[in-house]
């Protein structure tokens, strides 16, 4: 593709193919490979010490995934990717590139269950502190900040209350604190509804088992460096000082705006060795080429299956971010492409016992934790996602045993209604 910086519809169909390499063939080829004949011991050597790029061994890169990388970084307008085998991994591979023992990242306040119990147990016990903001105010993010801050993580949408912080505010406080700001993006779409670059953000992380791939036929994440941090400021000597895994190699001085995502791969994901299936990089470009097409579509029937809900006798409260009355309303309206995602949850009337009886009588939504599906999911977070969490925790996630998550995949709108009405009846 040239540079022409086209379209993100044209991008996610076209960013990444090279028909050289394809031989001409319409779509990316899978490589299912584990190494790569070497041409030479001197041309071995410059691969291994990093001073030539090309394939050592799939566990560090492929061709299949190198397309998809190139293709995520085009639809994000970043200097480069990195294809990992989950988002959760993409996520430590990205704080563990930040941060080492002693250090501190401040995070916000909602965030998937996962990554928060990543944060609590995993990173504590690599001796990685992970400081919870108490509010989502950009003064909250600054106050926590110290010298061994190395990050300010948030999601551009909570996982499952759909809060949408200040980017651009908590752009400014990592500004100020000269970190990295780095957003979790998977509720944004491969930058399809939100693109955290536009607003300031360093690095985004992105599960692309859910909207990028959009089938749930694959599991994968995805970290994209903008290339717009100075890592030349005294804080990441693991970036700008001697490389210790490449015989003192400065990567920023080797690599200039994209030694993150280098390093990201040549230290993370050769030690840690999170790389994803050649295949499943193909099944991730193919769901790619219809992201915009489906988003658009599920964020249609989110309006439609949120509005009947909010109607509905059986419904306590709906939270949805595109209606007036949810707290991110307004920040969803500027950060959100359609001022929305395609999630929403719902707090019925009742009891756990009727909770569990509507989702168990639902014939077409799927009864999974699972997002960005083409069929529509609905969740239990107090039962699945965020099962583990204290009641403490419980409360301040937002998180009751009558709340549904529920996400809108690509049937007609109307026979969702109809499958809902059907199971309101079914409780009393
Ligand atoms: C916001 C968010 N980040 C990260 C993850 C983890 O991604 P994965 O399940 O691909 O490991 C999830 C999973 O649901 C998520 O919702």
């Amino acid at each position: 593709m040239n540079n022409k910086k086209y379209r993100f519809e044209t991008r996610q169909i076209h960013a990444g193919l090279d028909p050289k390499i394809e031989n001409g063939s319409r779509g990316v080829g899978i490589f299912p490979t584990a190494a790569y004949r070497f041409r030479s011991c001197d041309h071995a050597a410059k691969l291994f010490e990093l001073s030539e790029a090309g394939n050592i061994y799939t566990r560090l890169q492929n061709p299949t995934t190198s397309a998809y990388e190139e293709r995520i970084a085009a639809l994000y307008g970043g200097v480069g990717a990195l294809a990992l085998s989950s988002g959760m991994s993409a996520i430590l591979i990205t704080v563990t590139a930040l941060a080492k023992q002693g250090d501190n990242i401040v995070a916000a306040p909602y965030l998937y269950g996962g990554t928060y119990n990543q944060f609590r147990i995993s990173l504590r016990n690599l001796g990685i502190e992970v400081r919870i903001a108490q509010s989502e105010e950009p003064e909250a993010f600054a106050a926590l900040c110290d010298e061994r801050t190395k990050a300010i993580y948030v999601e551009s949408m909570g996982n499952p209350t759909c809060a949408v912080l200040d980017l651009e505010g908590l752009a400014a406080v990592a500004k100020a604190k000269d970190v990295p700001f780095v957003v979790d993006n998977t509720f944004g779409a491969a930058g399809y509804l939100c693109n955290p670059f536009d607003w300031g953000a360093n690095i985004v992380v992105d599960s692309a088992t859910k909207w990028i791939n959009g089938h749930g036929t694959a599991m994968g994440g995805v970290i994209v460096d903008g290339g717009n941090y100075n890592w030349a400021n005294g804080k990441f000597p693991q970036i700008d000082g001697p490389s210790e895994g490449y015989h003192g190699l400065n990567l920023y001085e080797a690599f200039g705006a994209a030694a993150f995502i280098v390093k990201c791969r040549v230290d993370g994901l050769r030690d840690l060795g999170c790389c994803p299936s050649p295949f499943d990089a193909y099944l991730m470009m193919l769901g790619l080429e219809t992201l915009s097409l489906r988003v658009k579509q599920e964020v249609e029937t989110t309006w439609r299956l949120a509005e009947y809900c909010r109607s509905h006798p059986k419904v306590e409260r709906v939270s949805f971010v595109g209606f007036e009355d949810h707290p991110s309303y307004k920040n969803a309206k500027k950060y959100y492409r359609f001022g929305s995602s395609a999630v929403f949850t719902v707090e019925l009337k009742g009891t756990l016992e009727s909770t569990v009886r509507f989702v168990e009588a639902q014939q077409l939504a799927a009864h999974m934790t699972m997002i960005g599906d083409s069929i529509t999911v609905i969740t239990h977070p107090a039962s699945t996602t965020h099962k583990q969490l204290s009641e403490a925790d419980l409360k301040a996630a937002g998180v009751t045993p009558t709340l549904l998550r529920i996400s809108a995949g690509l049937e007609h709108a109307d026979d969702l209604i109809e499958d809902f009405e059907q199971a309101f009846a079914c409780v009393e």
